[in-house]
């Protein structure tokens, strides 16, 4: 581990559902799998700074299923533990209200290691995207 970024093995991170804590220069960031996708998020819940990651859990979300609404097929929102809002742990926004963002950090697959940055996932330009390398897909 180095100041600015933070090594882990593929085979230490979380599985889905989990999350890994990890620390990086002063910062706690929360290292989450959704399918087959590594997230890192801030330990802060944007609303009023709960510790979201270490004291918040994973859930699954609820989507509509030809109107229908259904289970999303595995844990993809994080739910603070203080007012209960959820976030989508891939893009960060809340569900309760959109304007909110957990800070997010990069992730990038080297060989077998996953190496976790300070850096935010959204590349040079793209205001108003959706972040490209969000994650790390395997
Ligand atoms: S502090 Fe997280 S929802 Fe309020």
């Amino acid at each position: 581990m180095t100041g600015l970024q933070v090594r882990i093995a593929v085979a230490d991170a979380p599985a889905a559902g989990e999350v890994r804590l990890l620390e990086l220069d002063r910062h706690t960031i929360g290292l989450y799998r959704v399918g087959d996708q590594y997230h890192a998020l801030a330990d802060r819940c944007p609303h009023r700074g709960a510790p979201l990651c270490s004291a918040g859990r994973a859930v699954r979300g609820i989507a509509l299923d030809h109107g229908i609404p259904t289970r999303g097929a595995g844990p993809a929102l994080i739910r603070c533990p203080w007012h209960k809002w959820d976030f989508d742990i891939s893009t960060g926004r809340c569900l309760v209200q959109p304007r909110l963002r957990v800070r997010r950090y990069r992730v990038e697959r080297d060989g077998d290691d996953l190496i976790i940055t300070l850096r935010h996932p959204t590349p040079e330009g793209a205001a108003g995207r959706e972040p490209e390398r969000a994650a790390f897909t395997p």
